[in-house]
């Protein structure tokens, strides 16, 4: 049994906290001990940036779009227990190229295969999108974490991403489940956070009953706070333990890392290798199926 939990890190707005939540919550993980690799899915090539590493033998792009060239090949050691592949603004071309390749969903699932046993955690930080890429990245991961804000029509972003990550991967994924909800930016005291969050929680609550894969989703709490410290780090290459570790933001994410820690979920070697059959037997999903055992 593979100890890895494999978690994507979606939401196909952009500019919600995706990135800075992977950063900080693979430090988190990693300060307690865990073996942590992160992938740097998106294009904008930000995940290498906030640990400040540019510059890599090979991206993700080479792994996706070569053969021969392994997760091992790919990956920098970032910090004490963090490794990364990193991404390069030519995966941005790898949508349409994937396009043509019979294995096209399922490509970062094979490749990770190898390393499952190396890591604790596999975080998968995703672009603002749900194209080929993003299911690459759901293909490969057990489960998902919503990095989002309380903006009005928030809940209807959300919803209609959990029907989409429904429709697309359903078939291709059948275990995968979505763990949990990250308020980002948060301000609690406006009117408009609380409305958003009582939704949020409402929604979740008449999804318990129901065979979706977000039933046993939650609502992490605490939320991160907006905190300027958290986006000046990067600027630094550095985690908010790096940079500041006594701030709000720092605070947040320890907090953060130990609810995500302290939920025991496994995936097993055999459930890949049975995403990719069932994966490499279903070119397109085209209908809902889900089972959330
Ligand atoms: N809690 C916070 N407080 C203040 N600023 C934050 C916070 N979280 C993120 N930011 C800042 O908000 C911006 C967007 O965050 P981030 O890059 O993590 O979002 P993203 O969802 O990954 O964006 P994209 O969709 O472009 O990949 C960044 O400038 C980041 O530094
Ligand atoms: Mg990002």
């Amino acid at each position: 049994m593979s100890k890895a939990r494999i978690i994507s890190l979606l939401n196909q707005k952009g500019g919600v906290g995706k990135t800075t939540t992977t950063v900080n919550l693979a430090a988190g993980f990693a300060a307690a001990g865990n073996k942590v690799l992160v992938i740097d899915l998106d294009p904008q090539t930000h995940l290498g940036l906030h640990f400040g590493i540019d510059e890599t033998a090979a991206s993700v792009y080479d792994l996706l779009m070569d053969e021969a060239i392994t997760v091992t090949d790919a990956l920098v050691n970032a910090r004490e227990n963090i490794d990364l592949v990193t991404s390069e603004v030519d995966l941005a071309a790898a949508e349409s190229e994937l396009a043509s390749k019979i294995d096209r969903h399922d490509l970062l699932s094979k490749k990770i295969i190898p390393i499952l046993d190396d890591y604790d955690f596999i975080l998968i930080d995703c672009p603002p999108s749900l194209g080929l890429l993003t299911i690459n990245a759901l293909v490969a991961s057990k489960e998902l974490i919503v990095p989002m804000q309380t903006h009005f029509l928030a809940l209807q972003g959300v919803s209609r991403l959990f029907e989409t990550v429904q429709m697309l991967v359903g078939g291709l994924n059948p275990g995968l489940e979505v763990t949990g909800i990250v308020l980002c930016m948060h301000e609690k005291n406006t009117k408009l956070a609380r409305e958003v969050v009582d939704d949020l929680q409402q929604f979740f609550d008449s999804s318990r009953e129901s065979n979706v894969p977000w039933s046993n989703c939650v609502i992490f709490d605490p939320p991160i706070r907006r905190n300027v410290k958290l986006a000046e780090a990067p600027s630094f290459g550095q985690t908010i333990f790096d940079y500041e570790p006594n701030c709000a933001g720092a605070k947040d994410y320890a907090k953060l890392a130990e609810s995500v820690m302290a939920m025991t979920r496994e995936v097993t070697i055999e459930t890949i290798k049975t995403i990719e059959v069932v994966s490499s037997t279903k070119a397109v999903p085209t209908e809902v199926e889900n089972d959330s055992t």
